[in-house]
């Protein structure tokens, strides 16, 4: 079975991506600075795969301590990058950070993929790239917008570096996959989302309210021009996106790919507003939520979803998982995280 580098993998989204791989037979080579992660992770994927994954810590801006990487585990048929910094606020504090990190990061990999003779790569775009669309839901072929933030900006240029590598050598070809909200954590509780300091993200914060770790959530704005009037996201449970994946390695191993850069949206197709999000948690939980109505959070868009139909017809592949259930997992998870009977 293929040898698959994983960038990130002991990360929130690339834990899940590990796991699922490995129940679907690869073997992962999971490369991590730790710098947005713990090493008991490894701990956690092997608790429900029964396989341990090869791990080495290294920055993947170290090409020296990358290369010897790639000499000890050769053989890698593909990666899949996770490896970035990923905090939009931060970003804009620290935008030499953020370039350095994912864009030379980007190009210290690729550049190691040629020299390995490693021609495959499926990268970890976002839904970022689209800003605030004119129409929605939003399928692959709506514009990109002017970034709004470093971070975003990274993913613009993370996904222009590909396409132009692919053009200078003609061997490789690559998988673009634009996330929306990703969100939940695995059904074991073994592995979820680990986010350091006061979140930024709405489940995590939620969660961690509930848990009586944050006084209240604050609902960033409720005059949108939305339903409910806050604002609308697509959230789609990790699980969902790490099968998504494993359909995506699927179909650039065997050579289904219809073209050597190939973009999946991958959401659910349903967009969900913050208060929404509130009332099904505390519907499906049981937890009370305390909540308050505040100000709109600067820099947020008023309301995405995905059309992910693209994503369904060439991968075969939908997120199915009812939000209530999703939510449940995010909540099994922070009360294992913080001893909570
Ligand atoms: P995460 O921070 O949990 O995982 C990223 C992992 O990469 C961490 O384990 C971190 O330690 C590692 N890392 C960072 N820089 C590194 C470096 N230079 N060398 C080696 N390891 C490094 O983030 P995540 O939520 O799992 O996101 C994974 C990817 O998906 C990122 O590229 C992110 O931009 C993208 N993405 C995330 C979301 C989201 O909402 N979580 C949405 C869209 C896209
Ligand atoms: C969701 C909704 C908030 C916190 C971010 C990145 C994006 C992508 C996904 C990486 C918004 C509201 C939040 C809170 C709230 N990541 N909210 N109170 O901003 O949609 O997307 O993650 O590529 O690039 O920007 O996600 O979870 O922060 O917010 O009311 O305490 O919840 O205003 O409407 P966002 P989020």
């Amino acid at each position: 079975m293929a040898k698959i580098l994983v960038t990130g993998g002991l990360g929130y989204i690339g834990s899940h991506t590990v796991v699922e791989l490995q129940q679907n037979g690869y073997e992962v080579v999971i490369v991590d600075n730790l710098s947005n992660s713990e090493i008991k992770v490894l701990d956690g994927i092997e608790a429900i795969t029964g396989i341990r994954p090869h791990f080495e810590q290294l920055d993947i801006c170290d090409d020296k301590a990358f290369q010897v990487c790639l000499t000890k585990h050769n053989g890698i048929d593909a990666v899949i990058h996770f490896a970035a910094s990923k905090a939009v606020g931060e970003s804009v504090e620290k935008s030499l950070d953020y370039y350095r990190n994912n864009v030379y990061g980007l190009i210290q990999l690729l550049t190691l993929m040629r020299k390995n003779d490693i021609k495959h790569i499926i990268f970890s775009s976002s839904c970022t790239v689209y800003g605030q669309a004119e129409q929605l839901p939003i399928d692959e072929t709506a514009p990109r917008q002017t970034a709004t933030s470093p971070y975003g900006n990274t993913k613009q240029m993370c996904e222009d570096i590909i396409r132009d590598a692919i053009i200078s050598y003609h061997d490789f070809n690559a998988i673009l996959l634009r996330y929306f909200n990703p969100i939940g954590a695995h059904p074991s509780a073994m592995i979820g989302e680990l986010p350091k300091g006061v979140p930024n993200n709405l489940v995590p914060y939620i969660t961690q309210t509930a848990a009586g770790l944050r006084k209240e959530l604050s609902v960033f704005g409720d005059d949108y021009n939305t339903p409910d009037g806050s604002a609308i996201r697509d959230y789609i449970y990790v699980v969902d996106l790490a099968k998504a994946h494993v359909k995506a390695m699927q179909r650039l191993l065997s050579g289904s790919n219809k073209s050597d850069c190939e973009i999946f949206n991958l959401g659910t197709g349903s967009g969900v507003s913050v208060l929404e999000l509130v009332n099904t948690f505390m519907e499906a939980t049981g937890v009370n939520l305390p909540y308050k109505i505040v100000g709109r959070r600067a820099g947020d868009i008023e309301q995405v979803w995905a059309d992910s139909s693209y994503a369904e017809k060439e991968l075969g592949w939908t997120a199915k998982t009812p939000l209530a259930e999703v939510l449940n997992s995010a909540w099994n998870w922070e009360k294992k995280v913080r001893n909570i009977q």
